[in-house]
């Protein structure tokens, strides 16, 4: 009998799914650092690496080629953990792994075609979409495997709140975002200047690096006050702030580390630890927001 409670799930799929999620957020940094250490293109072919599958020792090579083995042992465990589930989940559990499932086989093929097309020498704009396509891929499978944790999880169940589903939107667009910053080369949009952007309180002009940076310190902006509010709210009610506090704390962290970029002129690993903290930002609000996104789901059906 197929239906959406925690009860019917065993150990196994609850394993499986806690390693999709684990292997999916390692294949996300592992992206990132493919990209900071400009290993992109190191394997000049696909779905092999100079026509092997074991290429020449140089450290880019490996990096890249390490990012496809992970990305190969991910796309077997999402398989392998819809496999499980999908017997025993109803309509709504069911949605979100048909999502995980045809987004990796699109990322897989997007993934394989950015090499096969050699995406750096595309217009610009085509480029942007195409790379960051990819990031945001892994995201959606992230984000649907954690709602699908959830629902099989013993917190599955739990009442939904609307605050979490607004802030985890607000969160993944503000991800998407910094993810079309990093890909726009627009990093430095603002200039090494915090918090005035490039010496001026508004945009300096209208350019689409300068737009898209400013753009992204803004929502950071309505991010902080959002989260601060919250956790503000709990502690003068006396009730349990345990979460907000954690979501407060991944907020500031990532912030601080933003504002590290930039002042720094883009140190290496703090554009990894932005990825690292921005991702884990996003899995924790989906987890939050999972609740009420099940349940919106479950009463469409
Ligand atoms: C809630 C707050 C924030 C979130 C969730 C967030 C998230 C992200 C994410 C996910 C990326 C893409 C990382 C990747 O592709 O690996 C990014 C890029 C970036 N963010 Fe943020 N960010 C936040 C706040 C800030 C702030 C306050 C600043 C600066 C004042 C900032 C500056 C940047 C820069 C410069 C990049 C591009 C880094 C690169 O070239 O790799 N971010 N952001």
């Amino acid at each position: 009998m197929s239906n959406d409670t925690a009860s019917v799930y065993s150990g196994k799929e609850k394993l499986v799914l806690g390693l999709d999620i684990l292997f999916t957020y390692i294949l996300m940094i592992f992206g990132n650092v493919v990209t900071t250490t400009g290993s992109g293109m190191a394997c000049p072919d696909w779905p092999l690496c100079y026509g092997t599958v074991n290429p020449p020792k140089a450290i880019s090579v490996w990096i890249e080629w390490g990012h496809r083995m992970i990305g190969g042992i991910t796309g077997f465990l999402i398989l392998a953990a819809a496999f499980l589930v999908w017997k025993k989940a109803g309509p709504a559990i069911r949605f979100f792994l048909k999502i995980a499932v045809a987004t990796i086989v699109a990322a897989i093929l997007l993934g394989g075609g950015i090499i096969i097309i050699d995406a750096p020498l595309l217009d610009s704009f085509m480029r942007i979409a195409v790379v960051s396509s990819h990031i945001v891929s892994s995201t959606i499978i992230f984000v649907t495997m954690i709602i699908a944790y959830h629902s099989v999880s013993s917190r599955a169940g739990e009442a939904a709140d609307r605050f979490s589903v607004f802030l985890f939107v607000l969160v993944y667009a503000q991800i998407v975002i910094g993810i079309v910053v990093r890909y726009a080369h627009a990093s430095m949009g603002c200039g090494p200047d915090w918090p005035l952007c490039q010496g001026s309180i508004l945009p300096p002009d209208y350019s689409f690096e300068v737009l898209l940076h400013y753009i992204h310190r803004l929502i950071a902006y309505v991010i902080f006050g959002l989260t601060l509010w919250k956790l503000a709210t709990l502690l003068k009610a006396g009730s349990p702030a345990r979460q907000a506090g954690i979501t407060f704390g991944l907020v500031l962290l990532q912030a601080a580390i933003g504002i590290g970029i930039v002042q720094t002129v883009m140190f290496l690993p703090l554009l990894v630890a932005h990825g690292a903290a921005g991702f884990a930002l996003l899995g924790w609000t989906a987890w939050l927001g999972a609740p009420g996104m099940i349940g919106a789901r479950a009463a469409e059906d």
